[in-house]
């Protein structure tokens, strides 16, 4: 399976904060939020994954993770030179997609739940069309959104309806098969003038190809939309660091534990920046799981 990350957008909810720099590259506590979604891509097992951003700021994921090679992956980037929609990742990653299926995630969506690797690998052994990630939002309105019947079983799927039919939210991560390139190229704009992904995943309901994993409550699915959900998102993870001693979504900590890379790789990534907590936190995680000590000259 192939892997895309959308971080383009102008961030308009943002400005001023977002008039110079991708909202995507923003602070999330103690690393910038495209290490979320990334994250999320490496725990399901993904490594070679396409980053979509604008032509101002994709130098800036460049700079950031050059050819991934440090961290096990192989990534490569692509730019989105209007924000036409989601489904335009379709068309402009479709040579990087190939014959592959492909999971796609929002570069500004933060997950972070019980068992998410489990959850993520299920989806993908049982991939047939495409499947969608669930979560109870108390504004709904604002997404796109699901219906279940009495059994669990996706009935309808609409995007930001003003009368929402229940409260569950469609997340930014989705995993299709590989038709999803042939749909994405016959899609029209909506009346907002974009691609729609709910469109998208219509065509797959109507042929009973869509299913809906429900992350429940004991899931954070967090928004980053305005700056007070961007700093209770980094609230969040702040908390959560601090009571547990462990680091959310810190990257070159998920390529070791999924054998990307091994435990001298990944001490010489926390090396790299040891001035900060982040980077002697994976210089110590890296010791924990076998780095030698590099000897002094
Ligand atoms: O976050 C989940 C929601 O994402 C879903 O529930 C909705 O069904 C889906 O349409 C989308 O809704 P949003 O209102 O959040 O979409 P937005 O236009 O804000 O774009 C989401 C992110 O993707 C944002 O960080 C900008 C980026 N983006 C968006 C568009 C339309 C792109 O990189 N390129 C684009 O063309």
């Amino acid at each position: 399976m192939k892997g895309i990350i959308l971080a383009g957008g102008s961030g308009t909810r943002l400005h001023p904060i977002t008039v110079a720099v991708s909202k995507q590259l923003l602070p999330v506590n103690d690393k910038p939020m495209i290490y979320y979604p990334l994250s999320v891509l490496m725990l399901a097992g993904i490594r070679d994954i396409l980053i979509i951003s604008t032509e101002r700021d994709l130098p800036q994921f460049e700079r950031l993770f050059g050819d991934g090679s440090g961290l096990g992956l192989n990534l490569s980037y692509a730019v989105q030179r209007q924000p036409n929609g989601l489904p335009e990742a379709f068309l402009i990653g479709a040579d990087h997609i190939g014959t592959d299926s492909v999971a796609l995630v929002l570069g500004d969506n933060i997950f972070h739940g019980p068992r998410f690797s489990d959850v993520l690998a299920g989806s993908i052994r049982d991939l047939d069309g495409c499947v969608l990630f669930g979560y109870p939002v108390h504004d709904p309105e604002r997404y796109g959104v699901g219906e279940t019947d009495a059994t669990g079983r996706l009935v309808s799927i609409e995007e930001k309806p003003a009368r929402p039919r229940s409260n569950r939210a469609i997340t930014g991560l989705y995993f299709y098969d590989n038709d999803v390139v042939d749909i994405a190229k016959n899609l029209h704009p909506s009346a907002r003038g974009e691609l729609e992904i709910s469109d998208v995943n219509q065509h797959y309901l109507e042929r009973g190809k869509a299913k809906l994993v429900d992350l429940g409550r004991g899931f954070a699915w967090l928004d980053t939309g305005t700056p007070d959900s961007l700093l209770l998102a980094g609230q969040y993870v702040q908390t959560l660091e601090h009571r547990q001693g462990v680091r959310i979504a810190c990257v070159e900590e998920v390529a070791l534990r999924m054998g990307f890379i091994d435990p001298d790789a990944c001490y010489a990534l926390g090396a790299f920046q040891a001035k900060s907590g982040y980077g002697q936190y994976v210089m110590a995680i890296a010791r924990e799981l076998g780095a030698r000590e590099p000897r002094t000259p």
